[in-house]
């Protein structure tokens, strides 16, 4: 693959194409972090208003870790899992306390913090601070699956560094932010789960499975 052209042709249609999200209006840490960590159980459009009335009602870090747990938990409901939001809680605690409220931006410290992994860890990193970190969730792996024709079992825990691998060598340097996001609008609007957009697709002519004919056939996911 021409990994130039490919990259060109990607951020050229995420600029165009991407969606008015609300978390996209500005990259700050914070934001970026509440919206990833609504995000991993949660469908884009039930998330919406839900991030917009939690930063209504806490527009910092610090307000938010002055909240008490009623609050947080009064914010979330009706989002389920909510353990998530317990573990934001008392991770954005931990940024304001022992990091004067500034997110840590290297892998090691951020991922001390709970209930950060390695996606949010990545989304992080990435988004807010420009960093070339792989984020990937499932939909990073169907796509890159289709685009290098990678046949590892997604349903694999071990499998994502497979995947992280290949973003590495893959991802632009110069915008690992926009880089990150396209790569996860182009498996929400295009490259889908079933019957993907291919001929809509900016990236088609990099993409080996459907070279192959292979695009519904992958990712390769055994059940649990
Ligand atoms: N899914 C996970 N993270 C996302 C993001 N930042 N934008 C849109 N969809 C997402």
């Amino acid at each position: 693959m021409n990994i130039q052209q490919f990259r060109e042709d990607l951020l050229n249609w995420f600029v165009e194409e991407q969606r008015d999200l609300p978390w996209r209006k500005d990259n700050q840490p914070y934001k970026v972090w509440v919206s990833e960590i609504m995000l991993q159980q949660t469908r884009v459009d039930t998330v919406i208003p839900y991030f917009e009335r939690f930063m209504e009602e806490f527009p910092t870090m610090e307000e938010f870790a002055a909240a008490d747990e009623e609050a947080v938990l009064k914010i979330w409901e009706g989002l389920g899992y909510y353990s998530r939001v317990r573990n934001l809680h008392s991770a954005v605690k931990e940024v304001v306390e022992k990091y004067n409220g500034i997110v840590p931006d290297t892998p090691k410290e951020i991922s001390k913090l709970k209930g950060v992994g390695p996606y949010t860890a990545g989304a992080i990193l990435s988004i807010a601070y420009g960093k070339p970190e792989p984020a990937v969730d499932g939909n990073v792996m169907r796509v890159l699956s289709r685009i290098l024709l990678i046949e590892a079992d997604i349903a694999k825990p071990s499998t994502r560094k497979i995947f992280e691998a290949a973003v590495r060598t893959l991802i632009d340097q110069s915008n690992p932010s926009y880089f990150n996001q396209a790569l996860m609008e182009l498996g929400a609007l295009i490259c889908t789960p079933t019957s993907p957009a291919c001929l809509l697709c900016p990236v088609r002519e990099h993409c080996q499975a459907y070279a192959n004919g292979k695009e519904q056939v992958l990712p390769v996911k055994t059940r649990k």
